[in-house]
C-alpha cells in the first residue's frame, strides 16, 4: 500500500498517479484488484449511488457508510475520503473536528475538501495528523453558486488559482485534484507544486488522473462530461443479461438441474 510521502516521490519520478471513485465493497474490490494506486470514496456518491442531483444532500454519515465499505473491500490501498457539503465551512473548529472524525471512523489515509476558503482547517488537519488533499477548479459542492462549468477560464481566474494552489501546498495538503480547467493552466499549477496534481479535466500534463467509477465503466451514467472516456460498457452488459434472467424465469428454463439441489426428502 501507498503511503502519503509515495506522491511526492512518485511526481518527481515522473511516475503518474492513478485514481478512480470507489463507493462501496466490490467497486473497492475490483480496483484494488486493477491496481490502482488510490481510491476516492467521493462524495460523487450523492449522484452515482443514490441519484441526487448535485453533491450537496450527501451527509457524514453517507460518507462514513460507504467510506467503510470501501476499506473492506480495498484493505491494501490508499484511500482518499470526501469531507462532504457543510461539514468544513461554518467555522474553523467545527472543519478539524470533522475532518479528524471522518479519517477516523472510516480508517482513510487521507480526507479531501473542495476550494481554498479552507486554509486554516487543512493546515490545523494536518498539524493533527490528518492527511489532506485539496480540490480545486470546478468544485461540485459549490455547483448552485458556479453552475456545472469549466472555471478559471479567464487569466485573471488563472493567476488566482495558481495562487490559490499554492496556498493549499503550503497549508500542507499531500496532492490537490484539479477539475475542469484549462490545460495549459493545469500544466503551470502542476509546475509551480511540489505536491502532485491529479486532473480531472484538466489535460495530460498533470500528475495523475481520477474518473468516477460509473464514467468509467459506464454504470448507471448517462450523459458523460466531455473529458470522460469510458473503458466498458456495463449499462448495455448489465440490462442484456438481466433481460436474459427474466427472459430465463418466464421460459421455465431457469433453474434447471444444474442449479436445483439434487436431494430430495419425499419417497415417490
Ligand atoms: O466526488 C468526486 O468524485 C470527486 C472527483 C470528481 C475528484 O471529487
Ligand atoms: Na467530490
Amino acid at each position: 500500500m501507498k503511503v502519503t510521502s509515495d506522491w511526492k516521490k512518485m511526481k518527481k519520478e515522473g511516475e503518474k498517479i492513478t485514481m478512480v471513485t470507489a463507493y462501496d465493497y466490490p467497486s473497492a474490490k475490483q480496483s484494488e484488484a486493477a491496481g490502482m494506486d488510490t481510491l476516492l470514496v467521493g462524495d460523487s456518491l450523492g449522484m452515482t449511488v443514490l441519484g441526487y442531483n448535485s453533491t450537496v444532500q450527501v451527509t457524514m454519515d453517507d460518507m462514513v457508510h460507504h467510506a467503510k465499505a470501501v476499506r473492506r473491500g480495498a484493505p491494501d490501498t490508499y484511500i482518499v475520503v470526501d469531507m462532504p457539503f457543510g461539514t468544513y465551512h461554518a467555522n474553523v473548529d467545527d472543519g478539524v473536528g470533522n475532518a479528524i472524525t471522518l479519517y477516523q471512523k472510516t480508517d482513510a489515509n487521507a480526507i479531501k475538501l473542495e476550494g481554498s476558503e479552507c486554509i486554516d482547517i487543512i493546515r490545523r488537519a494536518v498539524g493533527a495528523g490528518v492527511p489532506v488533499v485539496g480540490h480545486l477548479g470546478l468544485t461540485p459542492q459549490s455547483v448552485g453558486v458556479t453552475g456545472f462549468r469549466m472555471q478559471a477560464s479567464d487569466e485573471a481566474a488563472a493567476l488566482q488559482l495558481i495562487e490559490d494552489a499554492k496556498a493549499v501546498e503550503a497549508a500542507g495538503a499531500s496532492m490537490i485534484v484539479l477539475e475542469a480547467i484549462p490545460s495549459d493552466l493545469a500544466r503551470k499549477v502542476t509546475s509551480v507544486l511540489e505536491i502532485p496534481t491529479i486532473g480531472i479535466g484538466a489535460g495530460v500534463d498533470v500528475d495523475g488522473q481520477v474518473l468516477v467509477y460509473h464514467d468509467v465503466l459506464q454504470y448507471g451514467s448517462e450523459r458523460l462530461p466531455k473529458f470522460v472516456r469510458p473503458f466498458a460498457d456495463f449499462n448495455t452488459t448489465g440490462v442484456e443479461g438481466l433481460k436474459s434472467y427474466a427472459e430465463a424465469v418466464k421460459a421455465g428454463t431457469f433453474p434447471d438441474a444444474s442449479t436445483t439441489y439434487k436431494r430430495k426428502v419425499f419417497e415417490e
